[in-house]
This record gives C-alpha cells, sequence and structure tokens, in this order.
C-alpha cells in the first residue's frame, strides 16, 4: 500500500509524530497509527470503534450519507433485481458474479452439501423444546467442528473452500432443524431438486404427512431477504467472527461466535424486537397510541427505542430498509393480506418518526430490520425464528470475510488494548483480616 500523505500527532511538550495516511478506492482515508505505541507508549482509545477500521477488506462498501450498499461494487438493488442468493454468495466468497457455467457448478457444489450429519439429530435432542432456536443454532454451528474434520486446515485454500460451502449448504438445514425440534415435528431432509430457498421454505414448513408446494412470490421474496443479509463490511458479528477466527481457531467455532453475537437486540435481533414492539403497540390500541409511543422512545429516561429505526453507519434511509418495503408489498399482496394491520401500523409509525424533530436531528431512518419482520411473519416464520434466518443468509458475509482476513499478508491475532483505570498493586489480607 502507498502512502497518500501524512497525520501529524502533536502530544507532551510540543513533541510531535508523522503517521503515513492511506487512501481506499472509495470512503474515508485512514490515519495507521500502528506504531503509536511502539513510539510514544501511548494507546488510542476508541470503545465502539467509532472512528477505527480495523482491517482493510475488498467485499462490501457503504456510504451511510448516501444511503448507499455495494457488495463487491455492485449496488444492493441491482443484485436484488436480476440475482439470486447463490449467485450473491458467489461474489461474495469469490469476488465475481458467476456466468452460467460457473453459477451450475457453484449450485452443484453447494446442493451437494446441504445434509448434515445424523448425529446432529442426537446433538439437538440435549436442548429443551422451548429453548430460543439461536441458543441452539449457536450450538449447532458450533459443533460442525466435531463433525467436519476433513477440512479444517485453515492455512489450506482448498479445506478452507469445502467449509465455506458446507456452510452456506447446511444453514438452511439446521435453522430448519431448530425450528421442527422446538414443534416437537420430525426433521425434513433437504431435496436437492428444489432451489436453495425453496428447499428451506419446505424444510420449515413440510411434515412427513403433508408435502409443500412453494409458491414462487414468496420464494423469490425469502430470497431476497438472504440477499439483502448476505453481509454489511465490519458490523458487529463479523467483527466478532474476524477477531474469534484471528486466533487460528476453526471457521465454524468463529461463525458459530458471529451467531452469539448477531442474536443480540441491537444487532440481529432488531427484527424480533420490533416485530414485537409493533404488536405491544398493536395490542394497547394501534394507530391511535403511537403519539403516546413516541413520546417514550423520546424520553431519555424511558430506556425504549423504536426498533428497527437508526444504524452505526446510515445515516440515511438503509437501502435494505426501501427494498423490504417493497417485497412486503408484494408478500403481503400475494397472500390477499393487503389490509394487514401491523403494515398499516408500521408505514404510520415510520411516517410519524420521520417528521419528528428528535428523529430527523439524529438522522434516524428505518434499517432492514423495520420491514423485515412482517415479511417472514406473512411467510409463516414464527417471530423466535427471525434471527436465525438472518443467521442464515449472514453467514456467506462471515465466511467471505474470514477467508479474506485468513488470506491477507498483514493478518494477526486481534488483541485490542484497554485505559486500565482499576486498583493498582495491592496486598491480599487473610480472610478474617478483611
Ligand atoms: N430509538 C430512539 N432513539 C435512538 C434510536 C432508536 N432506535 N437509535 C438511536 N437513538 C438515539 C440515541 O438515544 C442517541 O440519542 P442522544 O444523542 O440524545 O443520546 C442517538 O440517537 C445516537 O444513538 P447511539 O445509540 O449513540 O447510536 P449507535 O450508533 O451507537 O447505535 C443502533 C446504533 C444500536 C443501531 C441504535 O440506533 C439502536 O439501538 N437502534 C434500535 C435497534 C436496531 O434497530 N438495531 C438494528 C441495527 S441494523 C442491524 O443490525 C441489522
Amino acid at each position: 500500500m502507498e502512502s497518500k500523505g501524512k497525520a501529524t500527532l502533536t502530544y507532551g511538550d510540543g513533541k510531535s509524530i508523522e503517521f503515513p495516511v492511506f487512501g481506499g478506492s472509495v470512503g474515508p482515508d485512514v490515519i495507521d497509527i500502528r506504531t503509536l505505541y511502539g513510539k510514544t507508549g501511548m494507546f488510542t482509545y476508541d470503545p465502539g470503534f467509532l472512528s477505527t477500521a480495523s482491517c482493510q477488506s475488498k467485499i462490501t462498501y457503504i456510504d451511510g450519507d448516501k444511503g448507499e450498499l455495494l457488495y463487491r461494487g455492485y449496488p444492493i438493488e441491482q443484485l436484488a433485481a436480476n440475482c439470486d442468493f447463490l449467485e450473491t454468495c458467489h461474489l461474495l466468497l469469490y469476488g465475481e458474479l458467476p456466468n452460467k457455467a460457473q453459477n451450475a457448478d457453484f449450485v452443484d457444489r453447494v446442493t451437494h452439501h446441504t445434509m448434515v450429519s445424523e448425529q446432529m439429530q442426537f446433538f439437538l435432542r440435549g436442548f429443551r423444546r422451548d429453548a430460543h432456536p439461536m441458543a441452539v443454532l449457536t450450538g449447532l454451528v458450533g459443533a460442525m467442528s466435531a463433525f467436519y474434520h476433513d477440512s479444517l486446515d485453515i492455512n489450506n485454500p482448498q479445506d478452507r473452500d469445502i467449509s465455506a460451502l458446507r456452510l452456506i449448504a447446511k444453514m438452511p438445514t439446521l435453522v430448519a432443524m431448530s425450528y421442527k425440534y422446538s414443534l416437537g415435528q420430525p426433521y425434513i431432509y433437504p431435496r436437492n431438486d428444489l432451489s436453495y430457498t425453496a428447499n428451506f421454505m419446505r424444510m420449515m414448513f413440510a411434515t412427513p404427512c403433508e408435502e409443500y408446494k412453494p409458491n414462487e412470490v414468496l420464494v423469490r421474496a425469502l430470497d431476497r431477504i438472504f440477499i439483502l443479509h448476505a453481509d454489511h463490511e465490519q458490523n458487529a458479528s463479523t467483527s466478532t467472527v474476524r477477531l474469534c477466527g484471528s486466533s487460528g481457531t476453526n471457521p465454524f467455532a468463529a461463525i458459530a461466535a458471529g451467531v452469539a453475537c448477531l442474536w443480540g437486540p441491537a444487532h440481529g435481533g432488531a427484527n424480533e424486537a420490533c416485530l414485537n414492539m409493533l404488536q405491544d403497540i398493536q395490542a394497547q390500541g394501534g394507530v391511535a397510541k403511537l403519539g403516546e409511543f413516541v413520546a417514550k422512545v423520546k424520553d431519555p429516561n424511558s430506556g425504549v427505542r423504536l426498533m428497527g429505526f437508526g444504524h452505526r453507519v446510515y445515516k440515511n434511509y438503509d437501502p435494505r430498509a426501501k427494498l423490504m418495503r417493497e417485497t412486503c408489498y408484494e408478500v403481503l399482496n400475494a397472500l390477499g393480506l393487503e389490509n394487514d394491520p401491523l403494515f398499516k401500523l408500521s408505514m404510520a409509525l415510520e411516517k410519524v418518526a420521520l417528521e419528528d424533530d428528535y428523529f430527523v436531528k439524529r438522522k434516524l431512518y428505518p434499517n432492514v430490520d423495520y420491514y423485515s419482520g412482517i415479511v417472514q411473519k406473512a411467510l409463516g416464520i414464527p417471530v423466535s425464528m427471525f434471527t436465525g434466518i438472518f443467521s442464515l443468509a449472514r453467514t456467506v458475509g462471515w465466511i467471505a470475510q474470514w477467508q479474506e482476513m485468513i488470506s491477507d499478508p498483514e493478518y494477526k491475532i486481534g488483541r485490542p488494548r484497554q485505559l486500565f483505570n482499576g486498583s493498582t498493586t495491592r496486598q491480599v489480607k487473610p480472610i478474617d483480616k478483611r
């Protein structure tokens, strides 16, 4: 990398030090402060990584002010309109959209990894039936490292590729198994003559007594949800995967860490929290109660947030939320649910918030999770499975980012430092003198 300039830091009694500045292909430049500690004995302090780039990446670019999202340079709107999820996976993993032959080969390779070891069923049985699917998934994904030993050499590109394909292929099977387990229904095995998304819907909704015929509009809607959630640069769960993977652990363990991180309500858990919020408002009187609800959100002491609103990077409408709102219309129309009260409520709440000074000043707009819950609910997916669906879709982003990290010659174990403000050395007293 060639430096495009220098940044000077003045500190102490007029001392100064220069750092190289690097530019990416687009987006903010970075000041390379890797030598700061060695030269000054000081660390930088940036909890929450508000101003810290943790890596170089070629995968996903977000312009938060413009509300733009690109996977490998392609706008998300074009991918959502012209590609399916597996083409998007190929793009994220290998850097290019596949041509017909490459696509057929990729689909074939993914499809022939969809089955999971039969032992997984016994592992699942250890969970309570009412366990949250994300608790189950964290366990199942981590457990994959105990089943697929034959390709765990992270320094072997072929092994890494097989692990990536296994993760993308088996996630739908595992997510559907966690759902069937919660219902007490038999698992439905994958069917390789169906598309990736139709197969997933069948594993979720068929039973041994009744076949499930995937509806094309609904399959396309879920496929689009997968595309929109496939990657989002260095978000919390992706950074977790990178940090976990930086120790050299196997990819299944690293992705399990990503699943655990995604579960939180400030991240992937927001779609579940958002739908619960809409249902609560509806139960308390619906549109008539919006004023009261928004007043609570604005009260700094209430601890209530408008779920599905706000984003660390987007300070404009999240482009995924726009596409998700479109998909919401399509799905509700296809199902004859145009007058769905939750959709009406969410549109009304969005309007109130977008016109309110509190949200305008803070640049709070709907994010991808605002409408995704309504779409998923209409597809028949229960609220507790929403984040599991998100983790299925994000797996490709996590594994592509992990691959990029492992192949980066600059890759090192991630090891942040701290500003220590606890006790300095003290002496242990015997227990009766404390
Ligand atoms: N409702 C009400 N106020 C909000 C919201 C919200 N959803 N989001 C941010 N704010 C306010 C904060 O109170 C703060 O106000 P203040 O300046 O008066 O203190 C200001 O906006 C900045 O908020 P921060 O929490 O500092 O913003 P941050 O970038 O750290 O957080 C986050 C981003 C976590 C997404 C936040 O907006 C949030 O909690 N949103 C709701 C949860 C959600 O929808 N998460 C999904 C994110 S997208 C994804 O993960 C797929």
